[in-house]
């Protein structure tokens, strides 16, 4: 089955081609535009501008994606596309392309919740058949699994009991992870998106000079709370401006580790737990945060421990290639192969608001 992904729920405009073969989903093309540097200018995304750019790069994005992909809208079996959650102007743009497409080519469209997508992003084998690792993925990934999605809007914990088969256990109370990285970074005076280069600073920073709280990382629920830690951060840096110690390169890195280990520390702990009362065979990660190395490597760490270490269970960890992480199309047209619900042009309308 030759599936047209389409994603352009915020920033990123992308399409992508994949071949989904009885459980195996190989990428043939991924096309991704992004605005970054035209929300960098302002600190965060405008819905407008994010719209006006949608516009002006899907349909070069997508002719891209199907030339990159060697076919054509003829030979296509169906298109994805994310109609929710994101920002209506954007969204439009995906679901116009998508219902034209489906409309004049005579293609039936599948709808994706992009929350959905990013999990998909597991199981996307990358182009090459001589891969043998990610070639056998979807028979490595076993059920239940517990996914994590942590993104610029969203940090959800949910129980994956097979395809399309999704129960949510727990979501932020306030901000996401990712959101949590951008609006601390902006207070550090770092660009935006802040996540990737807190991860840089962090690298190069004195792990002892700050430490800052957990919020609810003991908590019995799966919930999640990340706007005290953006306080306790503000805090840090009033006390530092009050000894008029100005914000050096050094006190930002010393600032972005402890930021980041409060992070990485609370995902890393709900996840496991969440794996270990469920029984999850599996922990799939996923979202723009699941980029972060030291997060993956925790993680892997974490879920390698003996069983004993972290309760009597063993579970495997998954995390997609970090360029599926953030949003694309290629997880889009995945999670369409896998719950491939076919409507025609007149039965799908973009969802602001949609969640699970
Ligand atoms: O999934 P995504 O591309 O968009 C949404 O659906 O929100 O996630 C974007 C988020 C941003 O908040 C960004 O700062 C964060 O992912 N991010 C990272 C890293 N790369 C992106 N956070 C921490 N470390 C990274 N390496
Ligand atoms: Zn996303």
């Amino acid at each position: 089955m030759t599936i047209l992904g389409i994603e352009t729920s915020c920033d990123e405009t992308s399409a992508a081609v994949i071949e989904g073969e009885k459980r195996r989903v190989f990428l043939k093309s991924n096309v991704i535009a992004t605005s970054l540097s035209i929300h960098a200018q302002t600190g965060g995304v405008i819905p407008e501008n994010a719209a006006r750019e949608q516009i002006k790069h899907i349909l070069p994005v997508v002719s891209q994606a199907l030339s990159d992909a060697k076919t054509d809208v003829s030979q296509l079996d169906a298109v994805a596309v994310t109609y929710g959650p994101g920002l209506i102007g954007s969204l439009l743009v995906g679901v116009e392309t998508a219902k034209t497409i489906s409309y004049v080519f005579n293609k039936p469209i599948i709808p994706v919740n992009h929350m959905i997508g990013h999990i998909y992003a597991n199981f996307v084998s990358e182009n090459s058949k001589l891969d043998a690792r990610r070639y056998a993925l979807d028979a490595q990934i076993e059920f239940p699994a517990i996914a994590l999605v942590v993104s610029g809007g969203h940090t959800d914990l949910l129980l994956m009991k097979g395809h399309g088969d999704f129960e949510l256990l727990g979501g932020t109370r306030d901000d996401a992870a990712g959101e949590a990285f951008d609006k601390i970074g902006r207070l550090l005076g770092l660009p935006y998106p802040a996540g990737p280069e807190i991860e840089k600073r962090a690298k190069k920073a004195n792990p002892k000079r700050f430490r800052f709280p957990r919020p609810l990382i003991g908590s019995a629920d799966f919930d999640f709370s990340f706007s005290g830690l953006k306080t306790a951060v503000l805090r840090e840096v009033q006390n530092l401006e009050a000894r008029h110690l100005t914000l050096e390169a050094e006190t930002i890195n010393d600032l972005a580790l402890a930021t980041q280990e409060s992070i990485i520390d609370v995902l890393t702990k709900k996840t496991l737990k969440a794996a270990e009362k469920f029984g999850a065979k599996s922990i799939l990660l996923s979202g723009g945060v699941a980029a972060n190395q030291s997060l993956r490597d925790r993680f892997s760490v974490l879920s390698s421990l003996p069983a004993g270490r972290q309760g009597q269970f063993s579970v495997k960890l998954f995390a997609p290639a970090k360029s599926l992480c953030t949003d694309n199309a290629a997880m889009i047209a995945c999670a369409g192969f896998y719950n491939s619900t076919l409507l025609t042009w007149k039965d799908i309308t973009a969802n602001p608001e949609l969640y699970y």
